[in-house]
């Protein structure tokens, strides 16, 4: 190399060096902002922040995550998309077509990412060989949670053993004077209702062949009447004001003991934890009764999108911050979830977190794993959307059992 070249070179290396400690940010969209979800992205931040990298934050409000991908839409169409996204399972394959995604196989390979992210996941982590998200956590959505307290002043005394135990103790806590069930009414908080019902009602198989599968006996079957005949069951157990709810403050009422349970994803015990309660004292957390041993799971990930210059390093290095072994644990720890690598210990974790990090190994294991149809884990957003738009319809009495069953069969034709 000739003096000239490599004084170019050098002085390239001396300006952009300047330039990355000085300006590498990343922008981050999510829609982690209830109190238990900001602690938990508070941990990334101030690891990033450590490294020098700035972080800005666009959050958009909306459990779920529909407005997010409303709005990382027109971001994308105007050509300013940001560093990273939170994105749900099909989402991500759907951007992914759409060729705008990042590619991480340098920093994926350099961390050996194929070895320890647990394949569910790499599903929709990896298109066409290529990883272009980087799995923060695993949640499930076939939780019970409770207020021991309110258990106790109705007589519930011990764990619903199957459905029609869980029906008998939502009765008690109602006769009690207690909201039995609180709820949020909008309609991906119904699916996830959903998700646990389905499962419990119709066993893992059901649920493989009618959400994921999209198999029409499956669709069209009695146990598919029994899945709402349930959900008609539990309606009853709702307050009248629960129409448009956020659910954290559905988890509020839970924790401040004016309501006995919530059916949501673990994301709902980073609530309990934010506001100071501990499980098995305060509270406790089971499976959708029925539905132990099968797990329907979803996975937070952050898409990153294609940028340039400066800021692929600060790219990568969020990338591998978020799958660092010691930052899986400390923000799992906090969020509800469990890590998405199968190599963190479980030291760390409370006996909720433990008891989600056994059930999802045993799930993997005994194949009983299945992604969430409400947290986009079972089939793309446009089948998905339609299946909401029925699931919401019939909790709110637009349809009755029978019609709803013919308007999943429907919606499963997209
Ligand atoms: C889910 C997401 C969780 C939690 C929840 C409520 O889709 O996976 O991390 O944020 O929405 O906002």
């Amino acid at each position: 190399m000739s003096f000239k070249i490599a004084g170019i070179a050098m002085a390239s290396l001396m300006a952009c060096g300047g330039a990355i400690a000085q300006n590498q940010s990343v922008e981050v969209v999510h829609w982690w902002t209830s109190g238990g979800e900001a602690a938990a992205l508070n941990v990334l931040k101030q690891n990033l922040e450590k490294q020098g990298i700035a972080w800005k934050d666009s959050p958009i409000a909306g459990g779920g995550g529909e407005q997010a991908m409303t709005a990382v839409r027109a971001r994308v169409s105007a050509g300013i998309p940001p560093t990273a996204v939170q994105m749900l399972g099909y989402d991500i394959t759907d951007w992914a077509k759409q060729n705008v995604l990042a590619d991480l196989n340098a920093v994926a390979a350099h961390d050996n990412w194929d070895k320890v992210v647990p394949l569910a996941l790499q599903k929709f982590s990896k298109y066409n060989g290529k990883w272009v998200a980087a799995p923060v956590n695993v949640h499930s959505t076939n939780w019970v949670w409770a207020n021991k307290d309110v258990l106790a002043k109705a007589g519930v005394t011990k764990e619903p053993a199957n459905w029609d135990q869980f029906i008998d103790d939502l009765d008690k806590v109602q006769k009690a004077g207690f909201v039995a069930l609180a709820h949020g009414g909008q309609p991906w908080q119904e699916v996830t209702v959903f998700d646990g019902v389905a499962l419990s009602t119709g066993g893992v198989d059901f649920y493989r062949k009618a959400f994921i599968e999209l198999d029409p006996k499956a669709l069209g079957s009695p146990t598919m009447e029994k899945v709402f005949q349930r959900m008609s069951q539990l309606r009853k157990f709702v307050d009248k004001d629960f129409s448009g709810r956020d659910w954290n403050v559905a988890a509020g009422m839970v924790i401040s003991g004016k309501a006995g349970y919530e059916i949501m994803g673990d994301w709902a015990k980073g609530e309990f934890l934010n506001a100071k309660k501990v499980p098995g004292k305060d509270f406790v957390c089971f499976r959708v009764p029925g539905s132990q041993g099968s797990v329907t799971f979803n996975s937070d990930q952050f898409a990153m999108f294609q940028v340039k210059g400066d800021k692929i390093a600060a790219q990568n290095k969020l990338a591998a911050a978020i799958m660092d072994k010691g930052f899986q644990s400390a923000f799992n720890v906090v969020k509800g979830s469990v890590p998405a690598r199968t190599d963190v210990p479980d030291a760390a974790f409370d006996d909720c977190g433990k008891k989600g990090m056994r059930d999802l190994a045993e799930a993997n294991k005994n194949n009983t794993l299945v992604g969430s149809l409400a947290h986009g884990h079972a089939v793309p957003a446009s089948i998905k959307n339609a299946f909401y738009d029925v699931i919401t319809r019939h909790f709110n009495g637009q349809l009755d059992d029978k019609k709803a069953v013919q308007a999943m069969m429907s919606a499963a034709k997209g």
